[in-house]
């Protein structure tokens, strides 16, 4: 239910059940947080691509079959497992979401767990819970108004109504909105810039940045030039000033 290509340093893993919109069910989120712990060990993957199969959906949220069945004792259980989402914005190389349709609840949870979103012109973004008597329960009420504001992200969690890719971009939800044939292949020229860079850097600028959401100001500071000073003592920051001072293209290892 999750298939997993790799190409010039980028993997993509798209999730695919379309014919339930991507949905995510136990085996969806069972076979994600597989590809997740597989590209982790993988030192050739610099950057991973998170995608939806099928020209219609990116994610449509979590199974909501599954939630019938469910005693809050059983939901309790799978909220405080392995949560997808915790785990892509945790994972240690760039994860870029591209936005191939509707992506709703636990769908666009999970796209903005990732480092940032680019959408086809097809896509339609939501928090759709409060149309079924809940809320947000993978990090919805506490993601989107940080990426958005609060005024933006109540109107989405109090409405539940999905919006476009282009007011998706005016919000700053999504960094980039393109043709849905472009999606992919400008999704891969993304994931290849980024993967030509030092993964030693990747890794410490991602966890500089993240710490930015929870953190004070001098606290993030802190993490920053403890993370800062990792990069500087890498083999990769040697190879890369060596590089700019020989006028070549820098060769990263990850060392
Ligand atoms: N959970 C379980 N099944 C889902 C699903 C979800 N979140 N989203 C879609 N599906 C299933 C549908 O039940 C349908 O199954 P069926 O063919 O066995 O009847 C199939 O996927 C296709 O969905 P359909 O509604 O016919 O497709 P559509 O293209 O007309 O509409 C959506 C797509 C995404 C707008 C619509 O399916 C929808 O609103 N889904 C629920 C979104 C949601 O509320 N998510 C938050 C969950 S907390």
């Amino acid at each position: 239910m999750v298939l997993v290509e790799r190409r010039d340093g980028v993997a993509t893993v798209t999730i695919n059940r379309p014919e339930k919109r991507n949905a995510l069910n136990a085996a969806v989120r069972a076979g994600f947080l597989g590809a997740l712990d597989e590209l982790r060990a993988d030192a050739e993957v610099r950057v991973v691509v998170v995608t939806g199969a099928g020209d219609k959906a990116f994610v449509a949220g979590a199974d909501i079959a599954e939630f019938s069945e469910r005693t809050p004792v059983d939901q309790h259980r799978v909220m405080t497992g392995r949560s997808l989402h915790e785990e892509t914005e945790r994972f240690p190389k760039p994860v870029i979401a591209a936005i191939n349709g509707h992506c709703l609840g636990g769908g666009l949870e999970l796209a903005m767990a990732c480092d940032f979103r680019i959408a086809s012109t097809r896509a339609l973004l939501g928090q759709p819970e409060i149309n079924l008597g809940i809320i947000p329960g993978g990090g919805g009420t506490q993601r989107l108004p940080r990426l958005v504001g609060l005024g933006a992200a109540m109107q989405m969690i109090l409405t539940g109504e999905p919006i476009g890719a282009t007011e998706a971009h005016r919000i700053g939800l999504v960094q980039e909105v393109v043709a849905p044939e472009e999606l992919m292949p400008r999704a891969h020229e993304l994931g290849r810039t980024i993967a030509a860079r030092s993964p030693v850097a990747l890794a410490a600028a991602k966890e500089a940045a993240r710490a930015s959401q929870h953190t004070a100001l001098s606290e993030g500071l802190r993490v920053e030039r403890g993370l800062y000073l990792l990069a500087f003592g890498s083999e990769d920051k040697d190879e890369g000033v060596r590089a700019f001072l020989e006028k070549r293209p820098p060769r990263f290892t990850g060392r």
